[in-house]
């Protein structure tokens, strides 16, 4: 007998099972677009050219000493991040109303966000999209959260925002809620709110007592500019609503196994600032004391850097083309090849990520006759998609939705 026998398994987390299962796959035609990874058109791994340059000096500099950081992290990098959300006119830094916490990219800032929510604001209560980014429920609930609710989201059957029924729930919420937005190129289903309807939502949250938590992985990368990206924080901080935004920058800088993200915090009364640090930073004590700061370093670097930031831009820029170039590459060779059903929301969705429609079925069909690892879901990353591997994935999609057809879209809306 054991002191740990009585502990229940936990369930799998599907990309890191999904990717297990691709390695132990021996096929050698095998395509892994389960997990969001931005891949050449050549399927290699990019790495940025900003960012290896700034990593290289960064490494030869041997005026840095190896000192332990704060609990809030780099000041130079918290402040570099928060300037690329809300822009470097924006009067919450211009009044000084905000403040950053360096954080293990997108995750680490929504559960250290989560946690200061339940146990200094008492929150109990999140809303998440439907459908929504698989981790927000684990990541809530063991911050202390009590209760998840849902709001539309995806008009599962004509492939669209259900932008009508979004407002409609989120009229309903309950009050002290808290509200999980994604900023842009919405996982998994690809669809974001246009201007006026951030408009709309913005407006709401400044007159309804819910709380807005923006996840923000993709800025840049859902229509290749950071400011059109970031378009829906900075309405909330032009109405004056307060809120939380999780950055993370793994996929914007290529910087996957950094863990590298900020919590950016937007405060309607200056004065509560120190009071919101120091909790902040006893919290982030209590947890892992300090993070490290290697990939602050270069991320300051590439941001206070004139051309080093502008190449970035346009490495950005290059990738969210890329995407929209392969979406419409897809959906063409689709209809070419006259599969069943309209394709059209390849094109329509924004980001890294397409919500193809397909179901949990045709997904396990295609992963075992084609090797092409989706979600069950049907979500597949687009960033891993190119010249190499474009014509396998079209023919495995046109494959399934003949074997099993029954859920395709068939009409034009
Ligand atoms: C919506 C969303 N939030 C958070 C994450 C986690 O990202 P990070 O690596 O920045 O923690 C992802 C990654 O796929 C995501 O799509």
């Amino acid at each position: 007998m054991s002191v740990f026998d009585n502990i229940p398994i936990a369930k799998p987390v599907q990309i890191f099972y999904l990717r297990d299962r691709f390695v132990e796959d021996p096929c050698e035609n095998k395509v892994l677009l389960s997990i969001g990874g931005y891949r050449t058109e050549e399927g290699d791994p990019y790495v940025m050219p900003a960012v290896k340059y700034a990593d290289k000096i960064i490494h030869m500099d041997e005026s840095i000493e190896n000192v332990i950081a704060t609990p809030l992290g780099m000041e130079s990098f918290s402040n570099a991040a928060v300037t690329l959300l809300l822009g470097n006119k924006s009067q919450a830094i211009i009044k000084n109303k905000y403040m950053g916490v360096q954080c293990y990219s997108s995750i680490g800032g929504l559960r250290i966000g989560a946690e200061f929510l339940a146990r200094y604001m008492g929150k109990e209560t999140f809303y998440i999209s439907d459908p929504s980014y698989e981790n927000y429920e684990r990541i809530f609930r063991c911050a202390g959260f009590k209760t998840m609710k849902t709001f539309r989201y995806l008009d599962a059957k004509n492939l669209k925002l259900d932008f009508k029924g979004m407002m409609e729930d989120l009229r309903n919420a309950d009050e002290d809620s808290v509200i999980v937005l994604q900023m842009c190129g919405h996982n998994p289903t690809g669809f974001d709110p246009d201007e006026l309807e951030w408009d709309e939502l913005a407006s709401l949250f400044a007159n309804k007592r819910i709380f807005p938590f923006f996840d923000c992985g993709y800025q840049g990368l859902a229509t290749g500019d950071v400011n059109k990206d970031a378009y829906s924080v900075r309405k909330f901080a032009e109405l004056d609503v307060e809120f939380f935004c999780s950055q993370g920058f793994s996929k914007i800088f290529g910087m996957y196994s950094e863990r590298i993200g900020n919590l950016t915090i937007t405060v309607k009364d200056t004065d509560l600032i120190p009071i919101i640090r120091s909790r902040m930073a006893a919290l982030i004590n209590s947890m892992y004391l300090a993070p490290p700061i290697r990939s602050a370093r270069i991320i300051a670097y590439i941001c206070n850097n004139k051309s080093l930031y502008n190449q970035w831009l346009n490495s950005i820029k290059e990738m969210a083309s890329r995407m929209k170039r392969v979406r419409l590459q897809l959906k063409e060779v689709l209809d070419s090849m006259q599969t069943p059903g309209y394709w059209e929301h390849l094109v329509e969705q924004v980001g890294c990520y397409s919500y193809t429609g397909l179901s949990a079925k045709q997904v396990e069909y295609m992963m075992m006759k084609h090797h092409v690892y989706m979600l069950s879901s049907g979500r597949m990353c687009v960033g891993a998609i190119g010249q190499w591997n474009l014509y396998q994935v079209a023919r495995a999609i046109h494959d399934v939705t003949i074997q099993f057809g029954d859920n395709i879209r068939r009409t034009s809306c």
